[in-house]
């Protein structure tokens, strides 16, 4: 388990080009935009607004998250800290590091939640339980 505290999840600007001509704006994530090669690229969408998603940490993936329409609030916990970071800009994504419990949650009614992955799913990557992750972090202590 890293060792990893909520301080190392950050949100990050996604370049946007305003078009001059009143047609909208373009957003562009390059490979300098975040710090992990993208594996893997899935989306939540059709989510209830009373549902809770996330739930889990990963012991090695990184992800980014970007809120493509409306807004939810992503929980972050590293075992001692928490905090909330609300989504609702599709030109700022939130980057989560390995080691970190997430829940989101507040789904606007269209929201779109799109996720870049440094890894393929890997079920073995997950840490599902709660107090299991509370014990992994203690001891990286
Ligand atoms: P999960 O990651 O638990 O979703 P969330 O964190 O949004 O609540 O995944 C939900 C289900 O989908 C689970 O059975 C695993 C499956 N799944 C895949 O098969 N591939 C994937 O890339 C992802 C993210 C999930």
């Amino acid at each position: 388990m890293k060792k990893n505290t909520i301080d190392s999840t950050r949100v990050i600007d996604i370049p946007r080009i305003v078009d001059e001509g009143g047609r909208g704006n373009l957003s562009v994530i390059e490979k300098d935009c975040i710090p992990f090669k993208i594996e893997r690229v899935y989306y939540l969408y059709d989510v209830p607004i009373d549902a809770y998603r996330g739930g889990h940490a990963h012991k090695n993936l990184k992800q980014f998250l970007v809120p493509l329409s409306g807004s939810f609030d992503v929980i972050l916990k590293d075992g001692k800290n928490t905090k909330t970071v609300t989504l609702n800009k599709p030109n700022k994504g939130l980057l989560i590091v390995p080691g970190i419990w997430r829940e989101l949650e507040n789904f606007s009614s269209g929201a779109v939640c799109l996720v870049l992955a440094s890894e393929v799913y890997n079920e073995d990557d997950y840490i599902r339980d709660f107090q299991d992750f509370v014990i992994a972090k203690k001891s990286t202590e």
